[in-house]
């Protein structure tokens, strides 16, 4: 088995218009195109915990610095475009606590506050694990769940993984997904307890709401409105963490429909591109964190070809997939326990 804990490209210097260059319009990432790698990758990189971004981010710039000994405080008021590549929130105190780092090592003994937005910056041959890619460069501006899977079809290799298990990776080290080692049930209510703090000062909680059971009424940005084990009864703002992009947050909310997410980020002037994954093909607009009720950020593409059929939101649920029909505790102790699992395997191979 082989597990990458891959670093994103690191093309901070590069301008916008460099960056763009990368990705070629309508691409086909199967068809090994497009040679051009946008510089350096590696897993190298600056050191410290600040809140550097993969890149040049997409929308809003890098984002925040994560304090190692406060929580963030607000900055941003929302609705507005969020860091795509850079730091989105941070991962609150009391949270960090929980996670064990014996379980789940953090690259480089590196702080591992930094949450940040669903984008990555593009990968190449010199990301660690990946020089099957060859000349093909994997797009900035694709969501770090997409991106894995073109790898793995790529190089039909399915064990490819671009982040740990608790969902962060890279130097300076950052969550994008799950964030499963952040957070655990609250006992009273079944929903997630808290993992940190966005950019605009609302909550990111773990996935399960009131009744332990995934949320149905997310809006674009991926936020609801409703009451948190710490919110004191009061229904508040947050981001409960998704099992699919934008992950944890696309935009700084609320926002009322797609389109008013897709303005903030100018997603009908960015690029498409054909993307094509184990499960088939389909489009993708880069950079683009804006994403409907068929988890497609094309305009009435439908349910997007590169997706797992499985995972096809059904009209009752939609957009939030089947509800467990068990519990958070069990369900999350279950994944940590799995998340350890293939810690466990990692570390005999490597
Ligand atoms: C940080 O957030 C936690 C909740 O996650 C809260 O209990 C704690 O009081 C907060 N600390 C500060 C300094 O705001
Ligand atoms: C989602 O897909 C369904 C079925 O293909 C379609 O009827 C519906 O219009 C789509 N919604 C959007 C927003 O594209
Ligand atoms: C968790 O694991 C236990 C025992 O291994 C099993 O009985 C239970 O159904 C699992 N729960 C979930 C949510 O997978």
């Amino acid at each position: 088995m082989k597990l990458l804990f891959a670093a994103p490209l690191f093309l901070a210097s590069a301008s916008a218009s460099n960056y763009r260059s990368v990705s070629q319009h309508d691409r086909d990432l199967q068809g090994g195109g497009g040679g051009q790698g946008g510089g350096g990758g590696g897993a190298g990189g600056g050191g410290g915990g600040g809140g550097g971004g993969d890149g040049p981010a997409g929308g809003g710039g890098q984002g925040v610095t994560c304090s190692t000994t406060e929580n963030l405080s607000t900055s941003v008021t929302g609705p507005a475009a969020a860091p795509l590549r850079g730091s989105v929130g941070c991962v609150d105190q009391e949270a960090y606590g929980l996670r064990d780092t014996t379980a789940i090592p953090i690259t480089q003994g590196q702080d591992a506050f930094n949450i940040y937005g669903p984008m990555e910056a593009g990968f190449t041959s010199t990301n660690p694990g990946m020089s099957c890619l060859g000349d093909t460069t994997v797009s900035g501006g694709l969501d770090t769940l997409l991106a894995e899977h073109i790898v793995k079809n790529f190089c039909s290799d399915d064990t490819i993984s671009v982040l740990d298990a608790c969902g962060g990776h890279a130097v300076p080290y950052h969550y994008h997904e799950r964030m499963s080692c952040l957070y655990e049930s609250d006992s009273n209510t079944g929903h997630s307890t808290r993992v940190g703090t966005a950019a605009d000062g609302n909550g990111i909680y773990g996935m399960y709401i009131d009744g332990g059971v995934l949320p149905t009424d997310l809006d674009v940005c991926g936020g609801r409105s409703g009451v948190t084990p710490d919110s004191n009864g009061e229904t508040v703002y947050y981001y409960p963490i998704k099992a699919y992009a934008p992950f944890t947050l696309g935009c700084y909310g609320p926002v009322s429909s797609v389109d008013e997410c897709r303005s903030l980020y100018g997603c009908n002037s960015q690029e498409i591109e054909t993307i094509t994954t184990e499960f088939g093909s389909g489009q993708y607009t880069l950079d683009c964190p804006c994403f409907d009720e068929n988890r497609s950020n094309v305009v009435d593409q439908g349910y997007p070809g590169y997706l797992d059929p499985s995972l096809k939101p059904t009209e009752t649920n939609s957009p939030s997939g089947s509800p467990p029909t068990t519990t958070d505790s069990s369900a999350s102790k279950n994944k940590s326990l799995m998340g350890m699992a293939i810690l466990s395997i990692v570390y005999i191979v490597m």
